[in-house]
C-alpha cells in the first residue's frame, strides 16, 4: 500500500485534470510582457523532468534573446506559411486568415532542437527517430502544461524549414529543429482549439478498440 506522502488528494487529482482540459495552443500573446527568470526556469525544469527513451534526453532549448534573430526566424515562419498555404489548394484563403503564430509579440520565443543522436539503442533499436522524437514531444508537453499552470501561454509552431532554422541557430548539421515555442501572457485562453472555433476542423471522440483494430471505431 502507497504511504500517504506518495498519493495525491483528490483535490490535487482534479487539478492536473484541469491543467490538461484549460491547456490551449495559443497564438495571441500579450505584447510588451516579460515572464519572470525563475517562472521560465520552473517551466523548463518540468519539460526536462519528461520520460525519455533510454534516458535519452534528447531535447535542447535555446532561448531566443536577440530581437534580431527573432524577426529572421519570424520571416522564415511566414515564407512556410506561404508555402503551406499554396500547398493546401482550395483552402488558401482561409488558412490565410488563421493566425498561426505569435512569434513576434509573445513574451519568450524558445526553439526546441532534437540534439545529434547519441547511439542510444536501449528501447530504439527498431524506431531510432521515432523514440527520440516523441521523448521530445514529451517534454513538450510538460512545458505546455507547466505553462498553463503558471496562467501562461504556450504556442508550438512547426511551420518552418528545419535545416534554415537550424543555420539560423548556429546547430549542428546532426541537430534537427522540430519546434519554436512562443510563451507568454494571454489576455484569455480559447475555451476550444482555436482550429475548432474557426471551423477548420472538428476534434475526435476518444477512441479505444478491443483486441483488434476494428474500422467501425476509427
Ligand atoms: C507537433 C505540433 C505542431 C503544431 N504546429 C502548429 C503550428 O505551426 N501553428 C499553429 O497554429 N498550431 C500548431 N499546433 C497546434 C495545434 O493546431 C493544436 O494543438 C490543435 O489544433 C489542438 O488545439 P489545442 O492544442 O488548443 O487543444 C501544433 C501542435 C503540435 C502538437
Amino acid at each position: 500500500m502507497m504511504n500517504e506522502a506518495e498519493s495525491f488528494s483528490e483535490q490535487e487529482r482534479a487539478t492536473l485534470y484541469r491543467v490538461v482540459q484549460a491547456r490551449r495552443d495559443m497564438r495571441h500573446f500579450l505584447p510588451a510582457t516579460t515572464i519572470p527568470a525563475d517562472v521560465l526556469h520552473r517551466m523548463l525544469a518540468a519539460a526536462h523532468s519528461a520520460p525519455s527513451v533510454g534516458l535519452m534526453q534528447p531535447w535542447r532549448f535555446i532561448r531566443i534573446a536577440d530581437t534580431n534573430l527573432r524577426h529572421q526566424i519570424a520571416a522564415l515562419v511566414e515564407s512556410e506559411r506561404l508555402a503551406t498555404a499554396q500547398a493546401l489548394g482550395e483552402r488558401d484563403d482561409e488558412f490565410m486568415r488563421i493566425k498561426v503564430e505569435g512569434l513576434r509579440e509573445c513574451a519568450e520565443l524558445l526553439a526546441v532542437v532534437l540534439a545529434p543522436d547519441d547511439g542510444t539503442v536501449f528501447g530504439r533499436r527498431t524506431m531510432p527517430q521515432e523514440m527520440a522524437l516523441c521523448s521530445a514531444a514529451c517534454a513538450i508537453q510538460n512545458l505546455w502544461l507547466a505553462a498553463r499552470a503558471e496562467n501562461l501561454g504556450m504556442g508550438w509552431v512547426s511551420l518552418f524549414d528545419p535545416v534554415k532554422l537550424g543555420q539560423l541557430l548556429g546547430c549542428p548539421i546532426e541537430a534537427k529543429p522540430i519546434a519554436l515555442l512562443c510563451l507568454g501572457p494571454v489576455k484569455e485562453f480559447y475555451a476550444r482549439p482555436m482550429l475548432e472555433q474557426l471551423n477548420w476542423r472538428q476534434g475526435r471522440q476518444l477512441v479505444l478498440m478491443r483486441d483488434q483494430w476494428s474500422e467501425g471505431t476509427c
